[in-house]
C-alpha cells in the first residue's frame, strides 16, 4: 500500500512542509510538470530521487505560456491519475497551487529571456512561451527553494532558457537535465502524444528516425546543410508540416554549419494533424 502525496494548496502550507525537511537536514528537488504524467515525468522523478531526500512534485498548467490559440483549455488534467502514479514513486509533496494563487489579482511581472531564448526555435513559433515558462519557473524557484529541479531534455531550447534565468538570477538551484525517455518505436514520450490519431501515431516516430539519420551523416563529416536539407525533405514526405529541422550549437543554440562549430544539438518541430511534436538529439 502507497501513501498518497499531500497536496499543498497553499504557500504558507507548501514552505512549512519544506521547512520541515529543511530542519532535519535534508535536501529538497524539484520536479516542475504541468501534469498528465508519464514514463519521462517518472524518470524525472527518480533521478530527483537520487540527488535530494525529498522530492517535490509541482503541478500546474500554467496559463502564462500558452498563446490563446494554443491548447491550454484542452491541455489534459489528470490529477487522481497523477497522484497515484507520485504515490508509486514515493513522492510525498505535491505543489499544485490554484491560478489565484500563482498568478492574484493585480499579477504584473513578467521575464523576458533573451539568448537562447531568442534562437529562432520554439520562440519563433511560440513567441509567449518562454516568458510564460520563465515566470513560472522563477515563482517555482522562489517558493519552494529546492537545492536542485529536474527538468527533460525532450524540451532542449526550454532546459537551456531555464538554466540561463537560473544563473542569470543567482537563483541557489542546480538545474539539471534528464534524458528523453521514449516509446519502443523512438516516439518521445509527451503528454501531447495522446492527441495523435492512429494513422498520425504512426507517423510519428520519423521525427526521431530523422534526427538518427542526421546526427549519423553529420559524425560520418557529410556537409550540415545538405544532411538537415535531406532531413527536412523526410519529415515532409511523412505528412509533418515543419516549423523547423536546424542543427544548432549544443549550450547556445546558436547556428552551426560545420561539426567544428561546437558541440551539435539537433532539433526539430513539426506538426502532423493537430498536434505539434517536439524532439532532439545530440550528435
Ligand atoms: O515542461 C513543462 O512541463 C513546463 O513548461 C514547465 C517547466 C513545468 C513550466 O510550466
Amino acid at each position: 500500500m502507497t501513501n498518497r502525496p499531500t497536496v499543498a494548496r497553499t504557500i504558507s502550507t507548501l514552505r512549512r512542509s519544506i521547512q520541515a525537511y529543511r530542519d532535519q537536514g535534508e535536501r529538497i528537488a524539484l520536479v516542475p510538470t504541468m501534469g498528465a504524467l508519464h514514463r519521462g515525468h517518472v524518470a524525472l522523478v527518480r533521478a530527483a530521487r537520487r540527488r535530494a531526500e525529498r522530492v517535490v512534485v509541482s503541478i500546474f498548467v500554467n496559463p502564462a505560456q500558452f498563446a490563446p490559440h494554443e491548447d491550454f483549455g484542452s491541455y489534459p488534467r489528470t490529477f487522481d491519475t497523477d497522484l497515484k502514479a507520485l504515490a508509486e514513486e514515493q513522492v510525498e509533496l505535491v505543489w499544485a497551487p490554484p491560478p489565484a494563487v500563482m498568478y492574484p489579482d493585480g499579477f504584473a511581472t513578467r521575464i523576458a529571456p533573451e539568448g537562447a531564448a531568442l534562437a529562432g526555435l520554439e520562440d519563433k513559433f511560440r513567441p509567449h512561451f518562454f516568458g510564460g515558462v520563465c515566470t513560472v519557473v522563477a515563482k517555482l524557484f522562489t517558493q519552494a527553494m529546492p537545492d536542485v529541479a529536474l527538468f527533460g531534455q525532450k524540451d532542449y531550447q526550454q532546459l537551456r532558457v531555464v538554466t540561463q534565468m537560473a544563473s542569470d538570477l543567482d537563483l541557489p538551484v542546480k538545474v539539471i537535465g534528464v534524458p528523453t525517455v521514449r516509446e519502443k518505436d523512438g516516439l518521445a514520450l509527451s503528454s501531447r502524444n495522446v492527441y495523435l490519431s492512429a494513422p498520425e501515431r504512426a507517423a510519428a516516430p520519423v521525427l526521431h528516425r530523422v534526427l538518427r539519420a542526421c546526427a549519423t551523416g553529420i559524425r560520418a563529416k557529410e556537409p550540415v546543410g545538405a544532411v538537415i536539407a535531406a532531413g527536412r525533405k523526410e519529415i515532409a514526405k511523412a505528412g509533418f508540416a515543419l516549423d523547423y529541422l536546424e542543427a544548432r550549437h549544443a549550450l547556445t543554440l546558436a547556428p552551426v554549419t560545420s561539426r567544428n562549430d561546437g558541440p551539435i544539438r539537433l532539433l526539430v518541430a513539426a506538426k502532423i494533424g493537430k498536434t505539434r511534436l517536439i524532439d532532439n538529439l545530440a550528435v
